[in-house]
């Protein structure tokens, strides 16, 4: 990787109202790196798994629903991101946010490689456990939990959660006083794909209340998570996080008199094509307001979801149905949408690429250009496409244009679709909740 300057001088100490600036080594990071894909899609693996199910379908006898989308998951994907994080955040131990996808042989994978887990309710905690995995492994990462849930956790002996208010301190304290707990803090993520701390976090000029009920009511507070949103572009806000966490650190200790905090939580956030970048800015951050010599025993952990999940998954949908409009202008009918797995367009903001797999009773996988939102003389094919259920909001792209000319019967694919897809799927209008995963395990 490209050497980058690093220039520590202006950063002051942490600030409780005005936070700092963007360092300025944040935006030089992001000039000087070139970024990195940390991955080689297996294509011929993919390629292959898609074809074979394809050719096993006769379009004109199968039964109904045998032309179902699907999904090809790929297992060695997964190898290679955990290689790459590895690499790239050796101080780091991934707790993988179970909700982002939870399909049963990626849970598997990860935690046959020594990946933990962050849980957001009961059935996700259920369904860590059941894997075999020991309770110590899991971080209960939702800083409102029903109290029901909470006595669930104290049974199961999973200890580590997240807070961010009173209420919730005096809920744990009546239901699972042993606890380890960690206070999650705010960030700026205004410019995240997803929000979050608009919806949870404690802001800095507040932690004091938090911290003086943890200790009066002597739970055991022993760490700071934050998150800097789904999808977060501004690397600037993960070093004022990391920055504003060392303020609990210190206030924690110096003001409350509470033991040295143990765990900093950097959260998830992470994308596989800024991975290069977001790791360098977090690792040179916790290097700058964590140094070794003063927390040599500080557990760094983080809860990424996205960075594992999206790559791995390619979604194959089938043409159901489509709309001449004009001589090179259709509405195209999908079987599978944003009530189903491209659920992700309205709730987590992402533009999936449809390509063309098969058209014409040939395959086009590897034609990787042969779609575009823009207008170009190899792509004369204008079409909108929709998914199928009966809601006009049912729109997987307003406005798209293809090299060919798609009709009822041909296969669309869509690459790293394992993100926020399948997790939230719903059955709206009889169609099927889950579609088929064919799984493969391409080499690393
Ligand atoms: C508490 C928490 N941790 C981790 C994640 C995973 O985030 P990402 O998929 O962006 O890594 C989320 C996503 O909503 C979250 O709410």
């Amino acid at each position: 990787m490209a050497a980058v300057q690093l220039d520590h001088k202006f950063v002051s100490t942490p600030k409780l109202v005005e936070p700092a600036s963007a360092p300025k080594y944040v935006e030089s990071a992001l000039d000087y790196v070139v970024p990195e894909i940390p991955h080689k899609q297996a294509h011929d693996e993919i390629f292959d798994a898609l074809r074979k199910r394809i050719e096993a379908i006769n379009e004109e006898t199968c039964e109904p629903g045998d032309e179902n989308s699907f999904f090809v998951c790929d297992i060695g994907e997964v190898q290679r991101l955990y290689n790459n994080w590895h690499k790239r955040l050796p101080r780091v131990q991934p707790f993988y946010a179970v909700k982002c996808n939870p399909d049963h042989r990626v849970l598997a994978k990860l935690a046959s490689l020594g990946v933990n887990f962050d849980c957001a309710s009961k059935t996700e905690i259920e369904k860590v456990l059941a894997l075999g995995v020991s309770p110590n492994r899991i971080i209960y990462a939702n800083p409102c939990k029903a109290s029901s849930f909470i006595r669930y956790a104290a049974k199961n002996k999973v200890l580590k959660s997240t807070f961010d208010n009173v209420e919730e301190l005096h809920k744990i304290k009546k239901y699972h006083p042993e606890s380890q707990l960690l206070l999650r803090i705010t960030t700026d993520d205004s410019t995240a794909q997803c929000r979050l701390s608009t919806k949870y976090g404690c802001e800095l000029e507040k932690v004091d209340e938090l911290l003086e009920t943890v200790q009066k009511l002597g739970l055991n507070l022993i760490g700071v998570s934050f998150h800097v949103g789904s999808g977060a572009s501004d690397l600037s806000s993960l070093y004022k996080a990391v920055r504003d966490a060392r303020f609990v650190f210190d206030k924690a200790a110096s003001q409350y008199g509470l033991p040295a905090l143990q765990i900093l939580d950097v959260g998830g956030g992470f994308q596989f094509d800024t991975f290069a970048q977001s790791s360098l800015v977090l690792s040179d951050a916790i290097d700058e307001f964590f140094p070794t010599e003063s927390f040599g025993n500080l557990q760094i952990i983080a809860e990424p979801g996205r960075y594992f999940a999206a790559t791995t998954f390619t979604l194959a949908v089938n043409v159901i149905a489509k709309r001449n409009l004009g001589e090179q202008e259709a509405m195209i009918y999908v079987n599978d949408g944003v009530y189903g797995n491209m659920n992700c367009i309205l709730f987590d903001h992402q533009e999936p690429t449809p390509r063309t797999l098969y058209h014409n009773k040939q395959f086009h996988y590897y034609d990787f250009d042969s779609s575009s939102t823009k207008k170009a003389a190899s792509l004369p094919h204008k079409v909108s496409m929709w998914g199928p259920t009966c809601d006009g909001l049912d729109c997987i792209t307003k406005e798209h244009y293809m090299k060919h000319d798609l009709v009822t019967g041909d296969w669309i694919y869509f690459p790293n679709l394992g993100a926020y897809t399948s997790s939230a799927a719903t059955p709206f209008n009889g169609f099927e909740q889950t579609v088929d995963t064919i799984y493969i395990e391409s080499s690393y």
